[in-house]
């Protein structure tokens, strides 16, 4: 079965009035979307519910983050059974912006995400290298082994519930988007890993997204590309352009 195009809009912390939120909104619920990709919009935690009772219901709503344990004395944080009961089914785990300003390590992005799946959260896992990792030759290596950390942790029945979000850090919030080749092979080189060190089905059935400056100009090229199953979108799904990426394969 060919995977399903899958396209998520990463607010990150904006918008910063409820009037954008509305407009953003808006926007989405009256456009002409693919019905054949999936579409995953990540809203700062204080929308997510008022945006999961107002937007279409094509569109599902994801966490930004989450911690590893139901409950208890952890100021600031969100649990996988709380998003649960929220009626929330996906978070983003490991965005490079957790890992270099909030100090998470793999290991405990790992944890994070075995935690999640476990309460039957998806998961949009985020890996990918910086520019002096990259310029040195180390996008494999680097990449796989933010990836080991994750299969460590989960049995392989787990992986139905993930999305992996390659996104070179170099290319977010830069304008510098990755080639459509750099992407692919990338992409390729997850899609191998995974064969390896999980098992050839996982390999064939786990969406690779892209995140990294994608915009409607250069969404479709993109999306060419075999192992590119779809976007992470940061900056661009703030706007109407939003749109356009999500029908890059129209
Ligand atoms: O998670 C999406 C992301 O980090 C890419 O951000 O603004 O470069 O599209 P942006």
């Amino acid at each position: 079965m060919p995977r399903q195009f899958f396209v998520g809009g990463n607010f990150k912390m904006n918008p910063i009035s409820r009037g954008q939120k509305e407009s953003i909104i808006s926007v989405l619920n009256s456009a002409d979307l693919d019905s054949t990709t999936e579409i995953v919009i990540a809203p700062p935690s204080l929308y997510l519910i008022p945006l999961k009772d107002t937007v279409r219901s094509e569109l599902q709503v994801s966490a930004q983050n989450c911690y590893f344990k139901d409950s208890g004395a952890f100021t600031g944080e969100i649990s996988p059974a709380q998003l649960v009961d929220a009626g929330i089914p996906y978070v983003i785990l490991g965005h490079s912006e957790r890992r270099t300003l909030f100090h998470e390590t793999s290991e405990f992005v790992a944890q994070k995400t075995k935690a999640a799946l476990n309460a039957t959260l998806k998961v949009i896992l985020c890996v990918g290298e910086t520019l002096p990792e990259r310029e040195t030759g180390q996008t494999a290596v680097v990449v796989q082994k933010q990836l080991q950390a994750v299969v460590d942790v989960l049995q392989e029945s787990d992986w139905g519930g993930v999305v992996i979000a390659y996104e070179p850090v170099w290319a977010i919030g830069t304008g510098k988007v990755a080639t459509s080749a750099q992407a692919q092979e990338a992409h390729l080189d997850i899609r191998t890993f995974l064969s390896q060190a999980v098992s050839p089905a996982v390999a064939e059935n786990t969406r690779i997204i892209y995140g990294g400056s994608v915009t409607a100009a250069n969404c479709k090229e993109l999306s060419t590309q075999p192992d590119v199953d779809g976007f992470l979108v940061g900056g661009a799904s703030l706007k109407p352009e939003f749109v356009n990426i999500i029908n890059a394969r129209r």
